[in-house]
Formats: C-alpha cells, structure tokens, sequence
C-alpha cells in the first residue's frame, strides 16, 4: 500500500474514531441536571451558593498544593466544628456566629489564622447563609460520596 493510502485510511479511521468518542458521550451516561446523591431537593441550591460564595476560598480540591490556597479547604472547616454529639442547631449556630462576624477571640482554628490571615467578613443573605451551614452539616464533605457530587457538580457547571 502506498504511504497516502495509507495516510488516509489513518486519517478516516481516527475520524471514526473521534466522532464515536463524540456521540458516547452525549447519549453516555452524563446527566444535564446534576443528580447529587444525598437527596434533599435544596442541596443543589445549597452546593451552588456554597461554590458560589465560600470554595473559592476554601477549595476542597487538593491539588495545587499550599502555597496557591486561601484558606483551608472546607471539610477540615466543617472537621473542626462537628462532633458525634453536636446537635444541627450547636453545628449551624457555631459557624454562622463566626461568618457572620470574624474574630480571633471565636477561633476554633488558630493555626488557620497563622496560616492565611483572619477571614475577612462577607456579605451574605441571611436564608442563603442557613442555606449553606445546613449543608455543611448534612453532608460529610470529607466523603468519597461528596467528592463524587462535588465532581459532578463542576462537570455540569462547565457544561452549563
Ligand atoms: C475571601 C476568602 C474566604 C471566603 C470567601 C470564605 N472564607 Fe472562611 N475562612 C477564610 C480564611 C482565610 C479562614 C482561616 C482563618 C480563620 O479561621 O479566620 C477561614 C476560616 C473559616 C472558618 C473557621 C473559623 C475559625 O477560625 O474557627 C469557617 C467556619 C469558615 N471559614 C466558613 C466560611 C463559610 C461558610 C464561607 C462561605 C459563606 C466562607 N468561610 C468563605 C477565608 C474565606
């Protein structure tokens, strides 16, 4: 066979190829609407405003290392704040009390300060700011099974 033959048949085969790659993954399992796991039908609002006003901060994201990182990411927040027997009210109360208006003298995280400076106070909507402390007390957001809504969620924001 000569080699522009051959040039061709490669070029249509990964053309084939590509385009097959293509259809799988629109009728592939890739749901429009994020489907998270955890039920409640306000989670996916909660999640949103959470990604909205508090992950670029606090991103849960590993990757990129200390240095690039504003604050700590938000399941060792929520690690610092949950006990086996703290209750949702002690839970939501302790971190809006400290949302609402950051102090040194409120600091469960101290070393967090020393690290990245205190969080600076933020103008939130009160309902949006229940919203997401509730969120952050349902969901164990050090989970495999949150790290798996958290990724679907960002997929479909991207494709939004
Ligand atoms: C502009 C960056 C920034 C944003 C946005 C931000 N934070 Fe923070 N946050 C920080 C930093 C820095 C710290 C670590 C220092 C500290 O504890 O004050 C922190 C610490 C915290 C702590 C631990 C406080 C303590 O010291 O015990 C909580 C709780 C918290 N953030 C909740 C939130 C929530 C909820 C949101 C979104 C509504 C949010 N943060 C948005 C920067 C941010």
């Amino acid at each position: 066979m000569k080699a522009g033959k051959t040039n061709l048949l490669l070029t249509v085969l990964m053309t084939t190829l590509f385009l097959f790659g293509f259809g799988l993954k629109y009728i592939g399992p890739s749901p429009k609407t994020p489907e998270i796991s955890s039920g409640k039908s306000d989670n996916l609002k909660a999640l949103k405003l959470l990604d909205q006003n508090c992950l670029s901060c606090h991103n849960p994201d590993m990757t990129g290392g200390h240095a690039s990182r504003l604050a700590p990411p938000i399941f060792k927040v929520r690690e610092h704040y949950y006990r086996e027997d703290i209750t949702k009210e002690e839970f939501t109360a302790s971190i809006l009390n400290f949302v609402k208006n950051p102090s040194e003298d409120k600091t469960k995280m101290r070393g967090a300060i020393r690290n990245f400076g205190l969080m600076p106070s933020l103008v939130i909507p009160q309902e949006d700011l229940e919203l997401i402390v509730n969120y952050i007390y349902d969901n164990d957001l050090s989970s495999e099974a949150w790290k798996i809504d958290w990724d679907t969620f960002k997929k479909n924001q991207i494709r939004n």
